[in-house]
């Protein structure tokens, strides 16, 4: 039986995994600082709505929106007028939780609670019907609940929410430099139904920035290793050159 798929609108990444994500689950998407986690979970919700007419959350947890929107804006993606016709719900979960106040319209005002960020998903839902959700990222989640199991059933209880509200999500997550690992935590990837991990390594005098799916359940993926650039319209995913040795 063929699964459903929800396609990423990253051009290059749906021919790697039999034409995207499977509709309702939750992947992870990990990398260092500065690999592109962010760029890649935006333009799955702004393509989304763009280019498949499917609204969606983004939950930041990291970056207060306003951040968000202008780098959007670097992009070419107007954030805001995606907001004011319902395609897109940006959640500030970070104002409060470094004492900011907000005058987002969603804001996150307990943030060591995920049980209140998943009912504010839940009424988002209501308002805007979204498909797609984006955690960016889990490693902030991770360390305010600062217990490994603790947080693995609190992922849980998010993937398995944003599954039953019909929503595809992105969860992203960093890993420390020179670390082999490909989650911060090592139970990230458990809980997801997949994992692409993204790297900016040097090669010789420059740096070149690959993606590879390391688990995608139910699919047939690219077991290579892609180079891919971020460029004025966002990620671009080279699906037919692989780089031998990375
Ligand atoms: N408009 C742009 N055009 C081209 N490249 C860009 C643009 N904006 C950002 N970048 C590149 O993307 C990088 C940041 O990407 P992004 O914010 O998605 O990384 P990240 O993995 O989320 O990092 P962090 O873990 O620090 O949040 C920048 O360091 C830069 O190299
Ligand atoms: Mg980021």
């Amino acid at each position: 039986m063929k699964l459903e798929r929800c396609p990423s609108g990253i051009p290059g990444f749906d021919g790697l995994c039999e034409g995207g994500f499977i509709r309702d689950k939750s992947y992870l998407i990990s990398g260092t600082s500065g690999t592109g986690k962010t760029i890649f979970a935006l333009q799955f919700i702004v393509n989304g709505a763009l280019e498949y007419n499917e609204p969606g959350i983004f939950i930041a947890t990291e970056e207060r929106p306003q951040n968000i929107r202008e780098y959007a804006s670097t992009f070419d993606w107007d954030l805001e007028k995606l907001e004011d016709e319902n395609m897109i719900a940006l959640v500030d979960a970070t104002s409060t939780k470094i004492g900011l106040p907000s005058d987002e319209k969603y804001v996150d005002i307990r943030p060591f609670d995920t049980r209140s960020l998943l009912d504010q998903v839940i009424s988002i839902q209501d308002e805007i019907n979204a498909k797609r959700c984006v955690v960016d990222s889990t490693t902030a989640i991770g360390f305010m609940i600062n217990d490994v199991s603790k947080f693995r059933i609190e992922l849980l209880k998010m993937s398995t929410t944003f599954e039953i509200l019909g929503l595809t999500s992105l969860l992203t997550c960093e890993i420390v430099e020179g670390s082999p690992a490909i989650s911060r935590f090592g139970v990230e990837n458990f809980v997801t139904e997949g994992a692409i991990v993204l790297r900016f390594e040097r090669s010789g005098n420059v740096r070149i920035r690959t993606l590879e799916i390391v688990k995608m359940r139910g699919t047939k993926h690219s077991y290579k290793i892609h180079p891919f650039d971020i460029t004025d319209k966002g990620i671009v995913v080279y699906a037919e050159e692989a780089i031998p040795g990375f």
